[in-house]
């Protein structure tokens, strides 16, 4: 099983960036990727639906990327399921377009694992927070895959960041292969 992987990034300000820029040199370095920025592409956000689900028929696996913003995604990626994830084409009686495609998300987070436990500040796990993307993926038959989480993003160590960009590189080189996942908390 050989799988094409698309990751959809999604940062404002990727110069501003100290994690998810690391990451995503991680994810071009992998065979077989196709990285998309949309905040590159869509500045404006005037995302292309057609263009995009193009995109989205010629893989297998769709990763988003992505910093935790209010603990979801910043407002491009929401946009882009706003518009590309349309009734008959995504979901709805001739839709499905998008049926057993796998869906990751990677996510970086500012709060720290401890702050996303039951009795920390947030109560609940980043993935807890990712239901309705859980919630989206199941409506277009989608398949989830646990996500890769990197908490504490501004504190982490040089040398865990890259320890993160190492398991990052293995997970999307497992979805490419068709390995079994395994979900890494950096
Ligand atoms: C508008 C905004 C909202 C944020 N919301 C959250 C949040 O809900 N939970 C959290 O843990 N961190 C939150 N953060 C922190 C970001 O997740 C953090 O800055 C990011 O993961 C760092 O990635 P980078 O170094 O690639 O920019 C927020 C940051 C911004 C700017």
């Amino acid at each position: 099983m050989h799988r094409r992987v698309l990751v959809l990034f999604a940062h404002p300000a990727i110069r501003r960036s100290r994690v998810n820029r690391v990451l995503l040199e991680a994810a071009r370095g992998v065979e077989g990727v196709t990285v998309h920025d949309l905040y590159d592409h869509y500045p404006d956000f005037a995302v292309d639906p057609d263009r995009e689900q193009a995109l989205l028929l010629e893989h297998d696996a769709i990763v988003a990327q992505h910093p935790l913003f209010w603990y979801s995604a910043p407002a491009l990626l929401k946009e882009w399921q706003d518009l590309v994830l349309e009734h008959g084409w995504a979901y709805g009686r001739n839709g499905h377009k998008l049926d057993g495609k796998l869906w990751m998300q990677a996510v970086t987070a500012g709060g720290g694992e401890r702050a996303y436990s039951p009795d920390g500040l947030n109560r609940w796990s980043v993935e807890e927070m990712l239901r309705p993307f859980e919630a989206t993926a199941n409506l277009c038959r989608m398949v989830w895959q646990p996500p890769f989480v990197l908490h504490g993003a501004h504190v982490v160590s040089a040398s865990d960041v890259e320890a993160a960009a190492e398991a990052y590189r293995a997970r999307l080189s497992a979805l490419r292969d068709g390995s079994p996942v395994r979900a890494v908390a950096g």
